[in-house]
């Protein structure tokens, strides 16, 4: 098998980690599904495959770093999306003030949503990230608003396990790409989904939802993206998580509908744990009724 004599020196943004594994080792870690990893894995295999017959290569060939590079990317891209998947709801949050950051990520986790999306917005963001992060290891922290490539190293630097952008930018996802960092782009329609698709992202951000039509247009959209799996962000209330949330390719909705902002400058976090425990009752109730399709993996 190609991928057994691959060394893969895997960088991690996620914690600034360096590892060096095979890629079956990494293939084997928990926090990835069988089912991605295997089928992650096949389309690296014949990747190499055709890398090698093109190369002359032998067995056991190290795989060319680019190779490497683009699956470790691909890996880390999967677990984001995974993680928030499990979740069905991502918090998109812009703290009032750095000092509410802790106890509103601690309410969030008591409400049973441990991820958080910390909007690039206000100067105290980044530290805002890095207190989280410190805080509560377990959560999945992204940045948002990701409007310029100068953003994606800071946002890495603070300790950002994913970066989401409203928009499609084809040099903040090229330095995404280099740096191994998941990033979810905001796509508003096909021409954007299209550039998105050919630039190997399978989570997008479609943005913004209510106003591009909702849960309607998405299944529309699922036709000739049915490899996408799409966050709906933009203008989501708790009642709108159902109709979203039955349809398979729904990762997650995203908001700032489970802790509003008046409440976070209230420090009102009785209120924003109840609200989060709604929330994860309804994605509870809609995935029960839908399709519990497994995520698949896109071909690149
Ligand atoms: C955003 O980027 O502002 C998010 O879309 C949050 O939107 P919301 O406040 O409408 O939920």
């Amino acid at each position: 098998m190609k991928g057994s004599g691959w060394v893969v020196h895997l960088h991690t943004p996620l914690a600034a980690i360096e590892a060096r594994m095979t890629a079956e080792e990494l293939a084997r870690r928990p926090v990835w599904t069988e089912q991605s990893t295997s089928s992650l894995k096949a389309c690296y295999d014949e990747r190499l495959n055709r890398y090698n017959q093109a190369h002359c290569n032998v067995d056991g060939a190290r795989a060319p770093e680019a190779i490497v590079s683009e699956l470790v990317w691909r890996f880390q891209s999967k677990n984001v999306e995974e993680r928030i998947q499990r979740l069905g709801i991502l918090p998109v949050i812009c703290p009032p003030n750095v000092e509410s950051a802790v106890p509103l990520a601690a309410a969030l986790c008591d409400g049973g949503l441990s991820a958080i999306e910390i909007t690039l917005r206000v100067p105290w963001s980044l530290e805002a990230i890095r207190r989280i992060r410190n805080a509560f290891p377990e959560m999945i922290v992204g940045a948002g608003t990701v409007l310029a490539p100068a953003q994606v190293d800071k946002a890495l630097e603070a300790g950002a396990q994913f970066l989401v952008s409203p928009g499609l930018d084809a040099e903040v996802v090229a330095l995404c790409r280099k740096r191994e960092a998941p990033i979810v782009p905001g796509c508003a329609n096909a021409s954007e989904m299209t550039q998105a698709c050919r630039m190997g992202l399978s989570l997008l951000k479609f943005f913004p939802a209510q106003v591009l039509g909702g849960s309607s247009a998405l299944r529309l959209y699922h036709g000739p993206f049915a490899e996408c799996r799409f966050l709906p962000t933009g203008g989501i209330q708790p009642e709108h998580l159902q109709g979203y949330l039955e349809l398979p390719y729904v990762a997650a909705c995203g908001g700032s509908f489970c802790a509003k902002s008046s409440d976070i400058q209230a420090g009102d976090w009785t209120k924003i744990v109840a609200s989060c425990r709604k929330c994860a009752t309804i994605v509870a109730s809609a995935r029960a009724t839908s399709d519990p399709s497994p995520m698949d993996v896109r071909k690149p």
